[in-house]
């Protein structure tokens, strides 16, 4: 049975399912306007049990996942949504042991997703261009237990990295393309390369300069999550769903001398799309 820990996130669900992310400091209270809620009562209970504020309002005690945790953490800025930073762990390949520079911090939303991922012997080099976004993602980080796992660096990505031979670069910040060569620098032969742009033109332009750097396996993805109303007799799409987030785009650096083995595959594909050979010529080099 997993009891409830002083100082662990939970997550409090009303009657009627609005949810709020606590940190339950022994002595302390949830203040609401149902009531107040000593954290002293949650602490030592088994999770998935129910708790009353003075006021004989009921909340349900659960243990936050991931996606809880980067929904409903203090923010300062624009976070990534867990099917964004979902997608990002597994095509970024981070497990533990992995070393990965992202920028910018903004909230720490991401950070806590990848510290998560590459702890304990793994690195998150965090790179963030204003103090009071950083000051939020480091409350945030700090209260998961995760700040031994992550580099926070207060720092214009524009100026460089310092880290060079990462396993993977992740770039949710404005003007991604111009970054591109310094991520280049920093990753490791084959090191993993994604970006997350809001806009089509900015997409282009990243995979533009990924172009004319040294990358292959170029993918430009967007995530799309329709829920569903899960009532077994009227089985049905939910009205809303989130259209847009932003656009993930991947690829995978390649060594200099190898890259004229993939623009020359790309090249014969496209040839042939338009129909302009019929028999494939012998791939030189393979
Ligand atoms: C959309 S937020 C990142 C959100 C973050 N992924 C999260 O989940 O919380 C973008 C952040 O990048 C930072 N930023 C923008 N340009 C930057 C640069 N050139 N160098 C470092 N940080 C930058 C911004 O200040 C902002 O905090």
């Amino acid at each position: 049975m997993s009891l409830v820990q002083a100082y662990d996130p939970v997550l409090l669900i009303s009657e009627e399912g609005k949810r709020y992310l606590v940190f339950v400091e022994p002595g302390g209270s949830w203040y609401t306007n149902r009531g107040r809620l000593p954290y002293d009562e949650i602490i030592g209970l088994p999770f998935g049990r129910v708790s009353e504020t003075h006021l004989g309002q009921k909340f349900l005690i659960l243990r936050p996942t991931t996606s809880d945790l980067i929904q409903y953490m203090k923010r300062a800025t624009q976070i990534i949504y867990p099917k964004d930073a979902a997608r990002l762990v597994f095509e970024l390949d981070l497990m533990d042991g992995k070393r990965i520079i992202e920028a910018g911090t903004g909230s720490g939303g991401l950070t806590l997703a990848f510290a998560r991922a590459v702890m304990p012997t793994g690195r998150v080099f965090s790179y963030e261009l204003r103090s009071e976004h950083q000051q939020v993602a480091r409350r945030n980080l700090e209260r998961l237990g995760l700040l031994p796992y992550v580099d926070l660096k207060l720092r214009d990505i524009a100026d460089g990295f310092d880290e060079t031979d990462v396993d993977a670069v992740f770039l949710d910040a404005r003007d991604a393309a111009k970054f591109i060569p310094l991520a280049e620098a920093a990753l490791a032969e084959s090191g993993m390369f994604a970006a997350l742009q809001p806009t089509v033109n900015q997409v282009s332009e990243v995979v533009r300069a990924l172009e004319e750097g040294n990358f292959v396996e170029i993918r430009v993805e967007e995530v799309l999550i329709r829920s569903w109303k899960p009532v077994p007799e009227r089985l049905r799409p939910a009205d809303r769903m989130i259209a847009h987030t932003g656009f993930l785009i991947f690829a995978r650096k390649l060594d200099a001398r190898f890259r004229s083995f993939w623009l020359d595959k790309r090249a014969r594909r496209r040839a042939m799309e338009f129909g302009k050979i019929k028999n494939l010529p012998s791939i030189q080099g393979r």
